[in-house]
């Protein structure tokens, strides 16, 4: 008997927990309907293009399904992979060194736990996030695992570079000066989500992620091989993000959406619950204005009497604190806005 306990003792489980059962009408139905789009997939840019035809590509996704990936961005193949790997090292950890991680409050700039809105919506859901803020508060790095720390660390500069030429483009593609979203501080606030979906017994009972759009200005996600990112395309199509090695899938936040008075779009999306053994990882960082008291809305520049502001503008304060209080859902908050 000695000898066996050595080896720590798994339970697999055949069936989940009900606090992760969703309502059955809010449930995904597995797959999109190939029928109804047979090769309608998530465009991917090359970045290593002619740079006026890569303004067109991303200014037409970003109209559009609000979401691309990304190729050429100039992030080694070897830095993606390491950081999923440390993620992933991290939560797979016996349960008691990982636990004394679990907490929902983001104080000290990070913490760890089931979906975020967890005490506002109708059931939990099957993943586990690590979330750090990186900016314009550095976290106290004593909180971030030092299992991923240099990692999670590391991958910061690359986001500021990506999103520097991103946000370039984005600029570019609403007919503005290139530096218009920098100035605008849309690169100063990042946070970093690091996802852990484990393998489900019962994928069909729960989600991932439950459908919404994310709040910011955009989003630079990367993921493992396995897969689960669908974007909703009308009604009851989705759309899935198919793993490309190296990319970054990038898509359009609720005040980008606003910002560019309903030029690009802030699509609804959602993550299946993992139905493979292999666990799927995924870091996304959401970058936002880190000038929270400013006043946010459709950009001067870019409203006309032909075009007139189609939304009303707010405070960053005001915005995130609807965002924080309500259950993670569709539409809600950018439509609160809307004139
Ligand atoms: C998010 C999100 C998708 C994913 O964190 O907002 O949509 O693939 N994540 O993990
Ligand atoms: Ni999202």
């Amino acid at each position: 008997i000695p000898q066996l306990c050595k080896q720590p003792l798994v339970y697999p489980i055949t069936t989940i927990p009900r606090i992760f059962h969703h309502p059955p009408d809010t449930l995904p139905a597995r797959k999109h309907d190939p029928k109804s789009r047979p090769d309608y997939k998530i465009p991917v840019i090359d970045l290593s293009g002619d740079r006026a035809a890569v303004i067109d590509q991303v200014r037409r996704a970003s109209s559009t399904l609000g979401f691309f990936q990304i190729i050429n961005h100039g992030v080694e193949l070897s830095k993606i992979n390491g950081l999923i790997s440390a993620i992933k090292a991290f939560n797979e950890q016996p349960m008691e060194i990982k636990s004394q991680f679990y907490h929902r409050e983001m104080g000290h700039g990070a913490s760890f736990q089931t979906n975020f809105d967890l005490f506002q919506s109708r059931a939990a859901s099957w993943r586990d996030t690590l979330q750090v803020r990186l900016a314009p508060i550095s976290p106290d790095w004593n909180y971030v695992p030092e299992v991923c720390r240099n990692e999670v660390a590391a991958w910061e500069g690359e986001v500021i570079k990506v999103g520097d030429e991103l946000l370039g483009l984005l600029s570019e593609g609403l007919g503005l000066d290139k530096n218009k979203l920098k100035e605008m501080t849309c690169l100063d606030a990042r946070m970093m989500v690091n996802h852990y979906y484990p393998y489900c017994p019962q994928a069909d009972l729960t989600v991932g992620i439950t459908s919404h759009t994310d709040p910011g200005v955009v989003t630079l996600l990367v993921q493992n091989e396995v897969g689960g990112l669908q974007v909703k395309n009308g009604e009851d199509d989705w759309i899935d993000v198919e793993p490309v090695p190296g990319a970054f899938v990038i898509n359009i936040g609720d005040i980008l959406q606003i910002m560019s008075n309903d030029e690009y779009k802030s699509v609804q999306h959602r993550v299946l619950a993992n139905p493979c053994q292999e666990p799927r990882v995924s870091v996304a960082v959401f970058l936002n204005p880190a000038n929270r008291e400013n006043i946010y809305g459709p950009i001067p520049e870019i409203v006309s009497s032909e075009k007139p502001p189609v939304f009303r503008n707010f405070s960053l304060t005001d915005f995130l604190t609807r965002f924080f209080t309500k259950e993670l859902d569709g539409k809600s908050l950018i439509n609160y806005y809307r004139l």
